[in-house]
């Protein structure tokens, strides 16, 4: 469990989150002011996570992806982000929980976009919502703290963007690019946003909107000087991911865990050697006489 500040049951709220950028550095234990985010899909890993002392679980749209099997995020619905939401609720008691609002979701009208989250909060049970874009959002993020839904932004590499931006590459590689990303996560804070995530962006122009930033930044394939990290979860542990991106570290291989435990549960069923007679259940005593081996259960 996560040993810096937060409310009196362990729980981890987002002014808990805010106070790791406002309070002076002495408020903590040391190294323990950053803030440590993983995706979570479903009830056991957010169990798992959430033991480990993960400080938010994030129900991320990547979902679609890492555990649908789409080859973007764009498919991923409302209902989608709201069934895997409640899962990571009910195995969640300390961090926090911020569901993505899924493409489609906000992009109507500002009246559905509240309503989408509303939905979120209420039925999915998260705490929190996050939402891709900059400039663009500011009435969007402005409506939804309004209505008491903390906001996460996402700025520099949107994945919902792919169709606009061709693929998935680096952003803010030009002084154009790099002010515009500047501005987007200036945007995103003066709207209210409690935090925000810097997707795939040189280290340096990171560290300048840290730096400028009162919110937390919170980076993936952003460099080391945010104020907070996020990973796929299936990326960290190496559990059926493609595809590698050089940001991601990976300190498991699960994929070849479970492909082992796998062909040797195969090959004991086919052998005979599993189940064993150890794990088997056996009728009485007085039953055994009565009934012949062969018609036993
Ligand atoms: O959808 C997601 O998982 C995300 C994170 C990778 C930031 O947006």
């Amino acid at each position: 469990m996560s040993v810096v500040p937060h409310a009196g049951n362990g729980k981890i709220t987002v002014p808990d989150i805010l106070s790791r950028k406002s309070l002076p550095l002495s408020a903590f234990p040391e190294k323990q002011r950053k803030i440590a985010i993983l995706t979570a899909y479903d009830y056991p890993t957010a169990r798992l996570l959430d033991e480990a002392g993960v400080d938010i679980l994030l129900v991320g749209d990547s979902l679609g992806m890492v555990v649908l099997g789409y080859d973007s995020t764009l498919p991923v619905t409302l209902e989608d982000m709201i069934h895997h939401t409640r899962a990571v609720r009910r195995g969640t008691r300390h961090a926090l929980v911020v569901a993505d609002m899924p493409y489609g979701s906000f992009h109507v009208s500002l009246e559905e976009s509240v309503r989408n989250a509303v939905r979120l909060v209420k039925e999915g049970g998260a705490e929190a919502v996050k939402v891709e874009g900059g400039e663009r959002r500011i009435e969007l993020i402005a409506r939804l703290v309004e209505a008491e839904i903390p906001v996460m932004g996402h700025v520099g590499l949107t994945p919902q963007s792919v169709n606009a931006l061709g693929g998935f590459q680096v952003q803010g590689k030009t002084i154009d690019a790099a002010r515009q990303v500047e501005r987007d996560a200036r945007a995103v804070e003066a709207a209210g946003a409690f935090a925000v995530v810097l997707e795939s962006m040189p280290r340096e122009l990171a560290a300048r909107i840290t730096e400028k930033l009162r919110i937390p930044t919170i980076g993936i394939g952003a460099g080391p000087d945010c104020d907070g990290q996020v990973l796929v979860f299936h990326d960290l542990v190496g559990y059926a991911t493609e595809h590698k991106p050089k940001f991601v570290r990976q300190y498991a291989n699960l994929s070849a865990e479970i492909s082992r435990a796998v062909a040797s549960y195969c090959e004991d069923v086919r052998s005979g050697r599993f189940p064993s007679d150890a794990e088997s259940y056996h009728s009485a005593a007085e039953l055994r006489e009565r009934i012949p081996a062969r018609e036993r259960s």
